[in-house]
């Protein structure tokens, strides 16, 4: 768990049904925060539950310089579970609005895997890892996921673990080979946006989903930075990236990811399909090393990463 912020452990309010409200109260404090632009200083819910910058209302203060961008304020104690809360969403929240924020999350065992070898991997993690993920998607503006997830999973990406608006899906299929059965194109939970190499033929499109074609590399694949510029210019710049591996490497690799979070469970599964490939390298100096910051869920551990960006790539 990430250490509490200064004073905040002798402030902390008790007993569960207190806390529970509170948690509640504090999350919908980061939603509201969701489509305003932040700027450092007092931020709190007024009556109404309108975002405040009143003093009297402030839950924290803001600090977008500050390395996890806020700290308490004196006369409202908060919970442990509310000051890991602040902890681990204001910092994505707490960024310049309309530039391109892209994170991506895993959850793998202790041995670095996301699925076994035929592809199940529901679930590795624990219940606050899922309830995270869905923080995430309610947080975001995009949820994107490659094909094999919706092959192998059938996700729906919407959020239903904690309270929060959908978040557009996004489905890389370059050779628009996926089926419209699964439930991302044909429940109607929330727009899908379908990524496909430009002149692709592929199924009828259902209501609600709309095909972007790219110029594909002469691999097939979708460039990266191509899919950040044509999402965030539709004005779905904060961009979460769900799996599978196989895409969180293709983005990580190509320089487009601002922040990779992984969760690792005490869970072995010896074999199966690792989280990250990227290019082989010789030696540990070659190897990327993240500032990070952790934190417990539950039985499992989020490693929350920074990583240098490259939007020039
Ligand atoms: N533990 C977790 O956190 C987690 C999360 C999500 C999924 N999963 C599991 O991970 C497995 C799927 O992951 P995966 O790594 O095999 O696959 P994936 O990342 O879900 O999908 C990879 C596929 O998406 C397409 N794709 C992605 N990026 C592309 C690009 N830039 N250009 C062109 N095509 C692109 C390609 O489709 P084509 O194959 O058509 O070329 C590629 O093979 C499943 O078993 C799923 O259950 C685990």
């Amino acid at each position: 768990m990430a250490p509490l912020p200064e004073g905040a452990a002798a402030r902390v309010t008790t007993g569960a049904a207190t806390e529970q409200l509170e948690l509640a109260a504090a999350w919908r404090l980061l939603l509201a925060c969701r489509s305003t632009p932040l700027e450092s200083g007092p931020l709190g819910l007024d009556h109404g539950g309108a975002l405040s910058r009143a003093p009297g209302d402030a839950w924290i203060s803001l600090d977008t310089a500050a390395p996890r961008a806020w700290r308490p304020v004196r006369a409202r104690p908060l919970s442990p579970a509310s000051v890991q809360l602040f902890d681990i969403y204001v910092p994505l929240l707490a960024r310049p609005s309309g530039e391109s924020f892209v994170l991506a999350h895993l959850g793998q065992s202790l041995d670095g895997r996301i699925a076994t070898h035929s592809g199940d991997s529901q679930w590795i993690t624990g219940d606050a890892d899922l309830e995270h993920g869905h923080r995430l998607r309610a947080l975001f503006d995009a949820v994107l996921v490659g094909a094999r997830t919706v092959e192998l999973d059938d996700p729906r990406l919407t959020t239903r673990l904690c309270e929060g608006p959908n978040p557009v899906r996004v489905v890389i299929d370059a050779r628009r080979r996926l089926p419209m059965r699964h439930r991302v194109f044909a429940d109607a939970g929330a727009p899908t946006l379908l990524l496909a190499a430009a002149g692709r033929e592929g199924p009828r499109l259902p209501t609600g989903v709309e095909l972007i074609e790219f110029q594909a590399e002469p691999d097939g694949s979708l460039c990266a930075r191509a899919i950040v510029e044509a999402l965030t210019a539709r004005g779905l710049s904060r961009i979460f990236i769900e799996g599978g591996g196989d895409t969180v490497s293709r983005f990580l690799q190509q320089g487009q990811l601002d922040r990779l979070q992984i969760t690792v469970a005490p869970v072995v599964l010896g074999s199966g399909q690792t989280a990250l490939n990227l290019a082989p390298i010789d030696t540990l100096s070659e190897a990327l090393r993240l500032r990070s910051a952790s934190f417990r869920l539950g039985e499992d551990v989020l490693v929350d990463c920074e990583v240098a960006v490259d939007r020039e790539a």
